[in-house]
């Protein structure tokens, strides 16, 4: 997951490949519930981790409820049914709708017939959120319920310690207008006390009615069965009680497959790829949101499939424009609005006013966003309307920590114009889907990487510099040194002489530079392995640089190591670390940056490196290491080294270095046209 402050998208070109989908938000955390809320144990499948099944996770072990992981990544939750251990208890809810409602209506019936009270509470986003239509609903049969904030809106206490007669005879009634969620609490909360028929009759048209659907399909999973009368009454009939299946699968997530079907329906095939090929949810899923399916095929999308996966590849280009009910869609409609930057003509996406009390007010939200890179946009009261820019605009996209925009507006990189494009608070995608921009850049292939070079000579401080503007960027790093490094103790390994006099000989440097062809080279950060060994301290020695330093002035050697180190270069981009990155290794980089140093600061500080690994020397010494090695590093006929032309000179001997970071940054904002963030 990416917890930098942003994420640069660039200019993406194609896509294909597969993904595996996380599983259902919607399902996962009312598989979690209904199974803490049924008789025996059960196991649950590729449940979704993320922020908001974790607090739902932490709520039921606060309840009491024993949550186990099998060796197979299963969950065994084993129910504690309408008896939670404690007889209090605060739960916070993070911004987990999700869980706050349905937990509010199961927590005020419990509080309510066993004489306890339960707090619950969430982000301050939560707390804007209304649920005063399930607040009255649960009040109306007899629940007591305060609302602790803002009247209407979590947090809210249910319960008061005391025992409460239910009115259970009476319809009861709830909006349907405003959240699908109420009833869905509601209906997963009833069958606690379902001692007779209980009836709820929704007020309103219902909207997001598949995410009911859902809901009535899983509590008969439960054991549950509740008839219907169209979508406006539900009943529970009496003597209801929640059975646990035993096992339960959990489909991956339909609406995070939207982006993936948009993917398929707006990249051009990569060249040797399979086509965008989802795995974990098939054209008859449970969730409503694989309706997108339809609505992406009305606006060009070729999409195949079976039971188990759906497969997508770009048919009319440019796609098409719609006009469409979005009600039963109201999650992967927001990839509509995204998809709508490649039509031709304008799309109107209708009947979303749900919008507006999600995770942040997204017609409001998507209208900003997609102004920004170019498009006209009309934000209706319950509509969008969206006509693609004549002229696409580099942005920085907020995200309102709101997912879904992370999410889907990371497809605007495919714009025609070539314009990067700027996710801000990238790991809002936690919410459902956290590794998404991993799995995004595992399937896409970019026009060019993007690479900053830090070059300068040994000791300069490039390495620290080098992995913290790669950290605060996101970015892969490359360590060279490293690899001149790892192929010196590799020549050791093998028997082969390193000194000088020994490499003059072309044979003898040919075998050096074949050491790297059937090596196992495994980086992780500052660790390093070769072949299966942790080297990461050997190659730090004063011994192992001043062999680096022979071995990497034979150009056999430069030469069997250049395209490793252009392999390093993938999505979203890398840092390079070393004097040749920007000469050789990469000579088109945006920003290549010569750092310097005196070399007694230099000496100083590799003095403070090797202590701190435990590697004792003495300053002198390293001083005297130092003047040798620039020498011969600066006269040396291969790569001899000097800074690329177009290198910005950075002199860090009196910089700190958070400001060398800065500095760095700026730069690479300004090379890469985010000059305004
Ligand atoms: O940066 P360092 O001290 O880890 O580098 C080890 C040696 O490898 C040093 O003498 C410079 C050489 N080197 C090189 O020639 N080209 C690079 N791209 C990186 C390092």
């Amino acid at each position: 997951m990416y917890s930098t402050p942003f994420i640069d998208v660039p200019p993406l070109v194609t896509a294909g490949g597969t993904i595996q989908l996380p599983g259902s938000k919607s399902i996962s955390n009312r598989v979690l519930l209904l199974a803490a809320l049924a008789n025996g144990q059960t196991t649950i499948h590729d449940l979704l981790e993320s922020d908001d099944t974790r607090v739902m996770l932490e709520a039921l072990k606060t309840l009491g409820c024993a949550i186990e992981r099998t060796q197979t990544g299963a969950l065994e939750v084993t129910g504690i049914g309408a008896n939670p251990v404690v007889e209090k208890a605060d739960l916070f809810l993070g911004n987990a709708g999700t869980a706050m409602r349905p937990l509010a209506a199961a927590l005020a019936l419990i509080a309510s017939t066993q004489g306890r009270e339960f707090t619950l509470s969430g982000i301050a986003r939560m707390h804007e959120r209304p649920i005063k239509d399930l607040a009255e609903a649960l009040m109306q049969l007899g629940c007591p319920v305060d609302y602790l904030g803002q009247p209407g809106f979590p947090p809210l206490r249910v319960g008061d310690g005391h025992t409460h007669t239910l009115r259970l005879s009476e319809p009861i009634h709830v909006r349907g207008d405003v959240s699908s969620q109420f009833l869905t609490a509601l209906l997963l909360a009833l069958p606690l006390v379902a001692h007779e028929d209980i009836t709820i009759e929704v007020v309103g048209e219902l909207i997001s009615k598949p995410y009911i659907a859902i809901t009535i399909g899983m509590l008969a999973q439960f054991g549950v069965r509740v008839r219907q009368d169209g979508w406006t009454k539900f009943t529970i009939p009496a003597g209801s009680r929640y059975q646990s299946p035993g096992d339960v699968h959990v489909e991956g997530d339909a609406s995070s497959a939207s982006y993936f079907i948009a993917l398929g329906a707006i990249a051009p095939a990569r060249p040797g790829a399979t086509p965008v090929t989802i795995r974990g949810i098939g054209l008859n899923a449970l969730q409503g949101d694989i309706r997108f399916v339809d609505a992406a095929r009305a606006m060009g999308a070729d999409v195949s499939g079976n039971d188990r996966e759906l497969v997508v590849k770009r048919g009319a280009w440019p796609l098409k424009a719609i006009d469409l009910d979005c009600n039963h869609i109201p999650d992967a409609a927001m990839t509509l609005a995204v998809m709508a930057m490649y039509a031709e003509g304008t799309t109107t996406l209708r009947n979303i006013a749900s919008w507006r009390v999600k995770e942040t007010d997204r017609l409001a939200a998507m209208a900003t966003e997609l102004r920004k890179l170019g498009a006209a946009v009309d934000e209706g009261p319950d509509y969008l309307s969206v006509t693609p820019p004549t002229v696409w605009r580099q942005a920085t996209i907020e995200t309102y920590d709101d997912h879904r925009m992370a999410m889907c507006l990371s497809l605007a990189a495919f714009n025609p114009a070539g314009q990067s494009v700027r996710i801000l608070d990238p790991k809002c995608v936690a919410k459902t889907f956290p590794d998404y921009f991993e799995q995004l850049f595992s399937m896409v292939e970019a026009q060019t990487i993007p690479v900053l070079c830090i070059d300068g000579p040994t000791a300069s401080g490039k390495g620290t510099l080098s992995t913290q503007v790669a950290k605060a960027l996101g970015y892969h790093w490359l360590d060279s040194g490293a690899l001149y490094r790892l192929i010196g103790l590799a020549a050791e390994r093998a028997g082969l002489s390193t000194e000088t006099e020994a490499l003059a000989s072309p044979d003898s440097a040919a075998r050096v530079a074949a050491c790297c062809a059937d090596w196992d080279v495994q980086f992780d950060g500052e660790q390093i392995w070769l072949n299966g060994e942790d080297v990461s301290l050997e190659i730090r020695t004063s011994e192992a640089g001043l062999r680096a330093s022979r071995v990497s002035a034979l150009p056999e050697v430069r030469a069997a190591l250049l395209e490793a180190q252009r392999q390093f270069a993938k999505l979203p981009g890398l840092v390079a670390d070393g004097r040749d990155m920007g000469t050789t290794v990469f000579p088109s980089a945006p920003l290549k940056v010569f750092l310097t140093a005196s070399a007694e600061a230099r000496a100083q500080r590799r003095h403070k490196q090797l202590i701190s690994m435990g590697i004792s020397a003495t300053l002198d010494n390293l001083l005297a290491d130092l003047r040798e090695r620039d020498a011969r590093d600066q006269s040396r006929t291969a790569s001899p080294m000097q800074a690329a032309k177009d290198a910005v000179p950075l002199d860090n001997t009196e910089l700190g270095i958070e400001d060398s970071v800065s500095t760095v940054l700026g730069w690479w904002n300004r090379a890469t046209g985010f000059n305004a963030s």
